[in-house]
């Protein structure tokens, strides 16, 4: 995809939100209505991709950590983080970056300009990073699953999911995986 002729910005107060419509009215509300309110309380930063006169796509990234609450048991926990760091019994908690929500308008879906969206996350938190950010983490939507799978996304608590009936998951992305 030739993306010349996109521009991707941090939103800022100032700035005129372009049309958006991804066809869940939920996401498409925050954009135009809550994304400011979200920068000014220091909640969530929004970044969007705008082309020719629309939002063709944005996301909002806040500061997050997978901690031991986050499974069923002390010791799964212990034994997920161990396969991933022999030494990762010291801390109960590890710090990650939760993409709060991210969309594409309708008329965009399905060329990958999420994909790329996701790449750009990933090399944002290990490039240069400023603090410490070790995963990326984010409630997924059912109908979203398999997007988030195929951008290497795993499960972080499925039996916990299950009991719970949630219309979302909890899915992480180990940011390791492009340092070693
Ligand atoms: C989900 C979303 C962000 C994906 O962005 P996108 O640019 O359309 O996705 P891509 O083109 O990069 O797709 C990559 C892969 O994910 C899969 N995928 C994407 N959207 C999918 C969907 N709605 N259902 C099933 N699979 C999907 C595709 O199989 C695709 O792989 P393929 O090209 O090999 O077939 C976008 O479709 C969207 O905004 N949907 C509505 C809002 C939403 O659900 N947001 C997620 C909230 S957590």
């Amino acid at each position: 995809m030739d993306l010349s002729s996109f521009r991707l910005i941090r939103l800022s107060d100032d700035h005129n939100i372009l049309p958006f419509d991804c066809g869940d009215t939920d996401l498409s509300d925050f954009i135009i209505n809550d994304s400011k309110d979200y920068l000014k309380k220091l909640l969530a930063v929004t970044y969007l991709l705008e082309h020719g006169g629309i939002t063709a796509a944005f996301f909002c990234v806040s500061n997050d950590r997978i901690a031991i609450e986050d499974m069923d048991s002390k010791s799964q926990f212990y034994k997920w983080i161990m396969n991933k760091m022999p030494d990762g019994k010291k801390y109960k908690s590890y710090p990650a970056v939760k993409i709060g929500r991210m969309a594409v308008d309708s008329s965009m879906q399905g060329q990958r300009l999420g994909t790329i969206l996701l790449d750009y996350i990933k090399e944002f938190f290990i490039t240069n990073n400023k603090t410490g950010c070790m995963f990326i983490t984010v409630d997924a939507y059912s109908q979203s699953l398999k997007f988030y799978e195929q951008n290497g996304f795993k499960y972080l608590c499925p039996a916990k999911d299950k009991e719970k009936n949630v219309t979302t998951r909890l899915m992480y992305y180990d940011l390791r995986e492009l340092t070693v």
